[in-house]
């Protein structure tokens, strides 16, 4: 039997459907399961794909694949994954590598990476986007760690990516836990897409009286231009499909309590630590918290109240154009935020990220797939030290285009009570950006005021405080 190429530990949907592509794509994978029925139950159900290896023991699971060997864990996030690799290690040889492909805490990375550097082996923390369909026919793959190991691991992990015109959606990202952090990322923009998308289907519904199907077909009609993407497919579907127990839309029987793991949470304390203001982001992880304060929720439906106006909609087409522009713009904020905080990181941690490359293996594969990110790909290729993606000329001519309907649609859902975050902070975002003055003077002001925490003037070098408790004049701090 020849030794495997690559070795999948962890066989549940995810690592199962890895190690088939793995197979499909010719290599001979080794597979191992803690408990070994996933182990054998694969090999059954699909052991004629190609050519796997079963493994019933950790040992035979290493002793099986060739040198370098390259193990791909497939285990929950956390402790499950530090007690794999802690079983794995004394198995293994100098040059070794062990890949997380789990959606790991970049820090947890950045430190697992070290602690195997120092036993000579290399330590891969991998993103990995596109959820069980993407992870059989083609994720987006983003590895991190040691360049090196990339020379042997990636065109592997490149065979089985996803591809757009025929690039691999998968490139080395940067050292440590560059790849995590950017998957991390991913997962932020992720959630701030989603929560646009969900403003966008609230306004329509509520300013239409629209059935969330035709709601349905209006999304399927933008998934033919601009706005073409995964998710914006998806919702389509969604808001088509009808409850066989109730005969209803679906989407009007789900509880509307949004879940999360904890990628975009962790976006956000990212951020915050980095100082980069992703308001998309945030307010979408935000919103998904708030859906789920149930007490606060009921205590407040009958105290606070509405006070809306009308929608007053003369130009149904009109409208929906509106909403329309108002969702593209405020996601070209979404992202360019995200890319911001790569870039942060990148700057920060030492990582030298590629974003223009990032936008480039996120084109197929993963959640936020997406033609947009063809134009990003473009934008950091004709500048890639962009201040921001909203100066980029095809983006600043969507928002400089669209800003009209944004404030209408904004002002709008304002006036008639629909809670649009998203729409509403990244507009804010947008305003803040191009202000000629902003209210941070007053702020440093207040602050020097009550802490004495000094201030710049506009029309001097040096920092200054005023003796306010004195007699108000001014001193070079
Ligand atoms: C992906 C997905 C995947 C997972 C989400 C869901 O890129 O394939 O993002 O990672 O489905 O993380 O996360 P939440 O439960 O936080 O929405």
């Amino acid at each position: 039997m020849s030794l495997a190429q690559i070795g999948v530990t962890g066989l549940a949907v995810m690592g199962r459907n890895l190690a088939r592509n793995f197979a499909r794509n010719g290599f001979t994978v080794a597979v191992h399961n803690r408990s070994p029925q996933k182990m054998t139950s694969l090999l059954a159900d699909h052991g004629t794909e190609g050519d796997f290896v079963g493994c019933e023991s950790l040992e035979d699971f290493v002793a099986a694949l060739e040198r370098p060997r390259k193990i791909v864990i497939m285990v929950q996030a956390g402790a499950a994954t530090d007690a794999v690799i802690d079983s794995l290690v004394p198995l293994l040889d100098e040059g070794d590598i062990i890949v997380d492909a789990g959606n790991a805490h970049f820090p947890d990375t950045r430190r697992r990476e070290a602690d195997l550097k120092a036993k000579g082996l290399h330590f891969v923390g991998c993103g990995v986007s596109g959820g069980e369909e993407g992870a059989l026919l083609g994720p987006s793959i983003m590895p991190g760690g040691p360049a090196e190991s990339y020379e042997t691991l990636g065109p592997i992990l490149e065979k089985i990516s996803a591809k757009v015109d025929g690039v691999p959606c998968c490139t080395h990202v940067g050292p440590d836990g560059a790849g995590h952090f950017v998957k991390m990322v991913h997962n932020g923009i992720e959630y701030a897409d989603m929560q646009l998308i969900g403003e966008a289907y609230q306004v329509l519904r509520d300013a239409l009286d629209l059935t969330p199907s035709e709601i349905g077909d209006i999304f399927a009609e933008w998934n033919d231009g601009d706005l073409e993407s995964f998710l914006i497919e998806i919702t389509a579907e969604v808001l088509k499909q009808v409850d066989a127990k109730t005969g209803k839309p679906l989407v009007d029987v789900i509880a509307d309590q949004a879940g999360q793991k904890g990628t975009g949470r962790w976006t956000v304390q990212s951020a915050l630590d980095l100082g980069v203001p992703v308001t998309g982001i945030a307010e979408a992880t935000f919103a998904r918290a708030i859906s789920s304060q149930l007490a606060q929720r009921e205590a407040a439906r009958d105290v606070l109240s509405a006070s809306t106006g009308d929608w007053h909609i003369t130009n149904r087409e009109g409208f929906i154009e509106d909403v329309r522009l108002a969702l593209y713009a405020s996601k070209v904020v979404a992202y360019a935020q995200g890319f911001d905080q790569i870039q942060a990181a990148s700057a920060e941690f030492d990582w030298s990220v590629d974003r223009g490359a990032m936008a480039r293996i996120w084109r197929g594969g993963c959640i936020i797939r997406a033609q947009f990110l063809n134009r990003i790909t473009e934008a950091y290729e004709r500048d890639s030290d962009l201040a921001t993606l909203l100066v980029d000329p095809y983006f600043s001519d969507i928002l400089c285009g669209g800003v009209g309907a944004w404030r209408r649609i904004v002002s709008q859902a304002a006036l008639t009570g629909v809670p649009t975050p998203a729409f509403s902070s990244s507009l804010a975002y947008y305003d803040a950006l191009r202000s000629e003055r902003l209210p941070a003077a007053l702020i440093q002001g207040q602050r020097d005021f009550f802490g004495a925490h000094t201030y710049k003037r506009v029309d001097a070098e040096g920092t200054f405080h005023t003796l306010w408790s004195g007699d108000r004049s001014e001193v070079e701090a």
